[in-house]
């Protein structure tokens, strides 16, 4: 083992990523600047006004009001919640026709996953591990947005989340920055595409800046206090990806960073963002955040909202903040003219590189809905990456998949519920479109017979029902007894030769403001699953969720438990393919799922204490509990196949290398089961001694392969000298000369290891 003495390599302006960051956008532009001369004060803070006129989901106390009268002053730069070419060409019309500088208005939405054809959530999405179908994907939705007149999106979400109880996990890719940036950069790239002007990209906006993943307790909106290491080497690597890629804007969060609330937080949104990562595009508040520091204890609504505009936040959501007070704020010298004009420059280049300034109807064409919406291919496309998004957690007696022409007890309150398959932030979507399990299985299996039971409500609790059901029914209480639904869905299993049960959690117990502290499936439903399985017959389990639940008991009944989130529009279909074997299921858990709530925060790239027990064990005076061992109940990366992969021969090109250089690593993978499958080859490293305390080990790298029945492959894996870098107690970007260990394999447990020698 050799010690590290000095620090070989450092780079203010980091770069996480061999081909660089893409150039931001241009700054500067003549049409903005001309248009920039001729605008008041208050012309200029107008644009600096984001509203909702309602009709998407409000996620705050306030609506906007007045929008109209305000459109026509020039006191809006933006609105969200409206769609439609026509309402879209009536709120431009309103913006070209009646104000006096004709500024047409940025239309944001957020298109969460999916616009339309709404499909699984990103929390699954990330299972799959599929970048370029990710990137397709978010293709998808910005063709289907800007086709009903959206040009903004208010994704992607890439807040790293290491505890389940929050229920916003569901929205982002988990809990690992490695994954995390690249999905950000798939889904940077799927919207925006290579010209933001054209009719069917859209700006994006990566979110929530910063941390707000890391809300204590688990609790949504929850303060935030964390290390700059931490923040450094785990939290921002996917904003700054994001921002690599050339993502067009920025939305702060609602937590605060070293004691300051995001919106007002100067160090990040001037320092880190801008002047350490070279952003330049426009940064917008969340919901009410300007606002919301009030609460925070910063002042009054003045003070915060010159707070923010210094601390370099151009845009206002719904607040009004920026609208009511800064004028005030600068004839008594708290702002700036300049600061103004830079925040309405930055709001004016957004709309520039959108096209708008050019053509304010761009996306306001009526023929466009028909064409490239929910068009079947969409539809084909939302089903494929929902098969690539499910998790076999555990396969009994192989129990899937599933004979097509047998007698099947299908049961279970999520068997039947079209409410519940879009999953959470679905605002855009229709529940009415989404294929039920029940629809799927007859699609799929048109000869099976199926015994369709409810079995359990989700839940039996009214007043849980009641807190879930805001947006509509998702937890719907049946009027007969849990005994009688039991009995029904017991009956059903008797007289079948294998059942289905499809439980977990309705939509809105997870997403945003549905943290729970309980994350294991409800009784009502856990009496079910006893009961099923007390009949002795075959039983797989197809839960949803949008988190990692604690789900031990379940686990250690001889079942199968396929995991598949919310999976979507095509949520029916899609299950049926996998359970009835069309598909051999290839996802991997993208978070840990623990065995109780007390082990949170989990995830896997923890470090060693100076009392580790890596036995598991439990043994006094080490890291461990008491009463559960420390290890997850399912690792990150965790996910199985209808087939089984054998790892073999893991070669390494180098022994030895210099900072410059990359290690090739690579690995034999075998297909050893009696189908084809899909499998993801997972590289971690571990950076035996360095100056600051490292992780066991960390992704760094992986590659999703086919293999057919009995196939053999060399898989080739590359580190490249990035990989090996990490921030050290100056925050400098650094490599420092060592041995590290190379470990490839099915999850983040993999024990087949090489390693070399950084000189
Ligand atoms: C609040 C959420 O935190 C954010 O993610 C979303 O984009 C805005 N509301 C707008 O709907």
């Amino acid at each position: 083992m050799i010690l590290r003495k000095h620090v070989t390599a450092i780079f203010l302006f980091p770069l996480l990523f061999s081909c660089g960051p893409k150039e931001q956008t241009l700054t500067n532009i003549p049409e903005v600047e001309e248009l920039l001369k001729k605008m008041t004060l208050e012309e200029k803070i107008g644009q600096l006004n984001l509203l909702t006129p309602g009709g998407g989901v409000a996620t705050g106390a306030v609506v906007s009001e007045n929008v109209e009268a305000k459109i026509k002053a020039g006191q809006v730069g933006g609105l969200f919640g409206v769609a439609g070419p026509e309402r879209v060409r009536k709120a431009q019309q309103l913006a070209v026709e009646h104000s006096r500088l004709k500024i047409p208005l940025l239309i944001g939405s957020d298109v969460i996953h999916g616009y339309k054809t709404t499909y699984p959530i990103p929390l699954g999405v990330s299972c799959s591990w599929d970048m370029d179908l990710i990137e397709q994907a978010a293709h998808m939705a910005a063709t289907e947005a800007t086709a009903d007149g959206v040009m903004w999106n208010f994704s992607p979400m890439v807040d790293i989340a290491r505890d389940p109880r929050w229920g916003r996990i569901a929205e982002g890719a988990g809990e690992d920055p490695f994954l995390g940036a690249a999905v950000a950069r798939a889904m940077v790239k799927g919207y925006q595409g290579d010209d933001l002007s054209a009719p069917n990209t859209m700006l994006a906006c990566v979110k929530h800046l910063a941390l707000y993943g890391a809300s204590q307790a688990g609790r949504d909106y929850h303060t935030v206090d964390m290390s700059k290491l931490k923040m450094f080497n785990q939290y921002l690597p996917p904003y700054q990806a994001a921002v690599d890629e050339g993502v067009a804007s920025a939305m702060t969060s609602f937590n605060d960073i070293d004691g300051v609330p995001a919106s007002g937080n100067k160090w990040l949104l001037t320092d880190l963002l801008r002047g350490r990562w070279g952003f330049n595009g426009l940064v917008i508040s969340d919901y009410t955040s300007v606002n919301e520091m009030v609460e925070h204890g910063l002042g009054d609504i003045q003070a915060v909202s010159a707070l923010a505009l210094k601390a370099g936040l151009d845009m206002d959501m719904v607040g009004e903040g920026f609208l009511t007070t800064l004028k005030k704020s600068l004839e008594e010298g708290k702002v700036t003219e300049e600061e103004i004009t830079q925040a309405c420059r930055r709001v004016l280049e957004a709309k520039y590189h959108s096209g708008l300034l050019n053509d304010p109807y761009r996306y306001s064409d009526a023929q466009r809905p028909e064409r490239d919406i929910l068009t079947t291919e969409n539809r084909a496309l939302a089903r494929k990456l929902a098969t690539r998004s499910f998790v076999l957690l555990k396969n009994h007696d192989a129990i899937l998949p599933i004979k097509k022409e047998v007698k099947i007890a299908l049961v279970g309150p999520l068997a039947d519920s079209r409410n519940n398959m879009l999953g959470t932030w679905a605002p855009t979507g229709n529940p009415d479109l989404a294929v039920t399990i029940l629809e799927g299985f007859k699609n799929v299996a048109p000869n099976a017979v199926l015994n369709y039971a409810k079995g359990a409500n989700i839940s039996d609790d009214a007043e849980f029902a009641k807190k879930v059901n805001v947006f509509g029914p998702r937890i719907v209480i049946d009027e007969r007894s849990p005994e009688t639904m039991l009995q029904e869905a017991v009956n059903a299993a008797k007289t079948s030769d294998v059942v289905v049960a499809v439980i977990g959690e309705a939509t809105e117990m997870s997403g945003e403001s549905a943290s729970r502290t309980d994350i294991s499936i409800p009784e009502s439903q856990k009496k079910l699953i006893r009961a099923l399985v007390a009949t002795g017959k075959p039983v797989a389990l197809v839960i949803m969720s949008g988190r990692p639940l604690t789900i031990p008991e379940e686990m250690d009944l001889p079942v199968a438990i396929l995991q598949v989130w919310h999976p979507g529009v095509e949520a029916g279909n899609a299950i049926a393919d996998v359970v009835f074997g069309h598909y051999n299921p290839s996802g991997k858990l993208t978070a840990t799922w623990p065995r109780n709530v007390g082990q949170i925060p989990i995830y896997h790239s923890i470090k060693n204490t100076g009392r580790p027990n890596p036995e598991g064990g439990y043994e006094k005076f080490k890291t461990n509990y008491l009463d559960v061992s420390n290890s997850p109940l399912l690792p990150f990366g965790h996910g199985l196949s209808y087939t089984a992969f054998d790892y073999s021969d893991l070669k390494l090109d180098k022994s030895e290398i210099s900072t410059e250089e990359s290690v090739t690593i690579t690995v034999t993978v075998e297909n050893v089961g009696d189908v084809a499958g899909e499998e993801v080859v997972q590289l971690y490293l571990s950076d035996v001694v360095r100056s600051i305390t490292p992780p066991k080990r960390q992704l760094k790298g992986f590659k999703k392969i086919l293999l057919e029945k009995g196939e053999k492959k060399e898989v080739t894996l590359t580190l490249k000298p990035e990989d090996l870098k990490f921030y050290n107690n100056q925050l400098e970007f650094v490599t420092e000369p060592g041995e590290f260990i190379v470990y490839v394999g099915t999850d983040s447990n993999a024990t087949l290891s090489g390693s070399f020698v950084l000189k």
